[in-house]
């Protein structure tokens, strides 16, 4: 994948010397990129991580965990750095933005900085991207994959599959990533996982591309929002990405 946007003068000054970092823009928000074969050269401890960071690398034993960490950590500091320039601050070096992971059990694993309310981040197949906001995020990418029969029957809803089935063969698998992306990107935007919760979520309509997708979703999970999400996705190559995002005018309240 190749992302076909070029960063700004400032954004790019930032990144400098980072391994190519890149902006990626779904709908109106622009997402930070990375190719993960960039990260795994980097053989000396990279010098944007704090010293927790640094530990917690340390411990990380599977290559290709590594470098998916790695990146995600990378994506998230250049994207909190991105928000902090479009909320008019000079942001701190990367080895000042703080990343982790919650350890609280409500959000267990969802990315945490104090220098920006909301990040989120996802990697797949050889790149990791990262969203901040001042509003609840949540992005997924994915690269097109097959589902087998029990995951189609597991995952998506009989109005999702009759969807899906009334389209080409070859359009099915790339729509089946994208419905599943926007499972996970809404999930994640509460901080919470899509397992248990594949049936709770339906889109509606929308193919991928910049426009809004439409969608909607149980009593449960509709109590469990602070507002409702939007959702815009992008495809890029095999790759489909998607970003869910609290309408901040809504935010803090449940919407039926
Ligand atoms: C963990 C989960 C949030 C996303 O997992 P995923 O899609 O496999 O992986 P992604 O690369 O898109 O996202 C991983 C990132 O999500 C973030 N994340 C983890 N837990 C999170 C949570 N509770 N809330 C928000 N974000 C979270 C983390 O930043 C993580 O990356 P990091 O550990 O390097 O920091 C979750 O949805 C999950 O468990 N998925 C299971 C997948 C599954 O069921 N597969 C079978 C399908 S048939």
């Amino acid at each position: 994948m190749n992302a076909r946007v070029v960063l700004p003068g400032d954004q790019q000054r930032l990144l400098q010397g980072l391994p190519g970092v890149q902006a990626l823009h779904v709908g109106p928000w622009r997402l930070a990129l990375v190719a993960l074969d960039g990260i795994g050269a980097l053989s000396a401890p990279p010098r944007f991580l704090t010293p927790d960071e640094l530990q917690v690398w340390g411990r990380l034993r599977f290559e290709k965990r590594r470098r998916e960490w790695l990146g995600g950590r990378l994506v998230a500091k250049a994207a909190v750095s991105d928000f902090l320039v479009g909320q008019g601050q000079s942001p701190p070096a990367f080895s000042a933005i703080p990343i982790h992971n919650s350890r609280d059990s409500h959000d267990r694993g969802r990315p945490q900085c104090p220098l920006a309310p909301f990040v989120s981040i996802s990697h797949s197949h050889g790149f990791a991207v990262a969203v901040a906001a001042s509003q609840p995020v949540g992005v997924d990418l994915e690269r097109t994959r097959g589902f087998s029969p029990s995951a189609i029957d597991s995952v998506f809803t009989t109005e999702e599959n009759d969807h899906i089935n009334r389209l080409s063969y070859a359009q099915r698998n790339p729509a089946r990533t994208l419905n599943w992306c926007c499972k996970e990107a809404v999930m994640k935007s509460i901080g919470r996982g899509v397992l248990g919760w594949f049936s709770d979520f339906e889109l509606i309509a929308g193919h991928a591309g910049t426009e809004t997708l439409q969608w909607r979703c149980s009593r449960r999970l509709q109590a469990r929002l602070p507002g409702k999400p939007r959702l815009w996705s992008a495809q890029v190559e095999d790759y489909s990405v998607v970003l869910a995002a609290m309408d901040s005018q809504q935010e803090g309240r449940v919407v039926a």
